[in-house]
């Protein structure tokens, strides 16, 4: 039985209405580019209105309305995590906020950073890239169990000389959900950050920071929070913010001076060689110049669809979907590479049809034929074909992609599985 609210559920029956793309085509690949809601164009159309017209009194303060227009992604956003609005910062993309993170964490050059084998390739750039430098003194690599990253494979890498933990919080090519509490519990003993890559979970699985002790989260908003392109979200916890060396300074991230920014332009005497203090916020990680508002715009807009029907009743109908997907795929004898643990579950299934990655391959383009949008993806000889469930997905979705599987199979190369008799 489902604990969603009936309003919630009512809401998720309806979400089709919100998201055009989803009626052409049975899309499935929110863990590639997430389909965005007619209230992020909207939303962008009116700001994109606003910067035609200036209909403000004069340039300056059109300007700063422009600026507050991003403020409803970071309170969605805090609301979101329940995270306090001065531990958010936008950023860019994911690949923006690991950058920045991997530049801001104080390093010595005797120290290590360990992350596992399944993850996307950004999430170990920064790091090797840090110990090519020297900055620290190794990556440290936690090899995947049969597809599994659990806990005590990251124990036996983790030491006193761990800085940083850097792992995804569900795994791009399988879908493996990692045990985060678990994580920072060793984090914690070893007095190592915990940075998490969220950007293949929020907006379709609970990340709460206020009960999952992570230092830092970031994700991009153009996968499950449904943003179009161009920015993401950074949680940085406020207990670490005076430790980190903020790699950028920009004039944005200060105090507004008394009176407002107009006033302060227009003063005789104001000149910029002075001792600036910023405030000690997440906002301060962000690059403070004139930025991208129209991203974050659509970021805000689709953040405060998700928050509207909640995160709970989301989780609850992305993991019944997947649940659905994942029984209805072991039915038909097809191999399924996402781990069969319920509580590493996410909106992320794949399976493969034969041993062969060409094999998958074709499948993949079959499927494809029929306007269902998945996925191939592999690392570290994981992967398939990734199967994304998200809130504008309904049992309808998720069968036509059986129905489709069962049909196209005789014509596969060899199943992993055989049927069962
Ligand atoms: C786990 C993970 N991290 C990072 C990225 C890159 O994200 P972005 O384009 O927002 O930098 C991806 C993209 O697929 C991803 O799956």
């Amino acid at each position: 039985m489902g604990t969603a609210t009936e309003d919630a559920q009512g809401a998720l029956r309806r979400m089709k209405e919100h998201f055009p793309g989803a009626h052409d085509k049975t899309f499935l690949d929110a863990a590639c580019v997430g389909l965005a809601p007619i209230e992020a164009k909207r939303a962008i159309e009116r700001f994109l209105d606003a910067a035609v017209a200036c209909d403000a009194r004069d340039a300056s303060i059109h300007h700063i309305a422009l600026d507050q227009a991003r403020a409803r992604a970071v309170h969605e956003g805090a609301r979101l995590l329940d995270a306090d609005v001065d531990e958010i910062a936008l950023v860019e993309s994911t690949t923006h906020g690991l950058n920045v993170i991997a530049a801001a964490i104080p390093f010595a050059p005797d120290e290590n950073v360990v992350l596992c084998d399944l993850e996307f390739l950004q999430v170990a750039i920064p790091w090797l890239k840090l110990a090519q430098r020297g900055v620290i003194r190794e990556v440290r690599m936690v090899h995947n169990r049969d597809g599994a990253v659990p806990v005590e494979a990251f124990a036996e890498q983790i030491d006193d000389r761990t800085r940083a933990v850097v792992v995804s919080s569900v795994q791009w090519t399988n879908g493996y959900a990692v045990d985060l509490d678990g994580l920072a519990d060793v984090c914690r003993a070893h007095d190592a950050l915990l940075v998490v890559d969220a950007i293949q979970q929020l907006g379709a699985t609970r990340l709460s920071v206020a009960e999952v002790p992570a230092d830092v989260v970031v994700a991009g908003g153009h996968k499950w929070l449904n943003a179009p392109f161009g920015c993401g979200l950074l949680f940085v916890r406020r207990s670490i913010l005076p430790t980190l060396r903020m790699p950028s300074w920009g004039y944005l991230g200060l105090e507004t001076p008394e009176g407002g920014w107009g006033r302060y332009f227009a003063t005789p005497e104001s000149t910029p060689v002075r001792i600036y203090d910023f405030p000690i916020t997440a906002k301060s990680l962000e690059i403070n110049g004139t930025a991208n508002y129209p991203g974050a715009v659509g970021l805000g807009a689709s953040l405060e669809l998700i928050n509207g029907v909640g995160i709970a009743a989301i989780e609850e109908h992305v993991l019944g979907l997947a649940g659905r997907l994942h029984e209805g795929l072991t039915r038909l004898g097809v191999h399924v590479v996402t781990r069969p643990e319920r509580e590493a579950r996410s909106g992320i299934t794949t399976f493969e049809v034969s041993d062969r990655p060409d094999e998958n391959e074709a499948f993949l383009s079959a499927l494809l034929d029929e306007r269902i949008y998945v996925a191939l993806r592999y690392t570290s000889h994981v992967g398939g074909i990734r199967v994304s469930t998200h809130l504008y997905n309904d049992d309808a979705d998720v069968d036509r992609l059986l129905h489709a599987v069962a049909r196209l199979l005789p014509r596969a190369g060899r199943r992993r599985t055989p049927l069962p008799v």
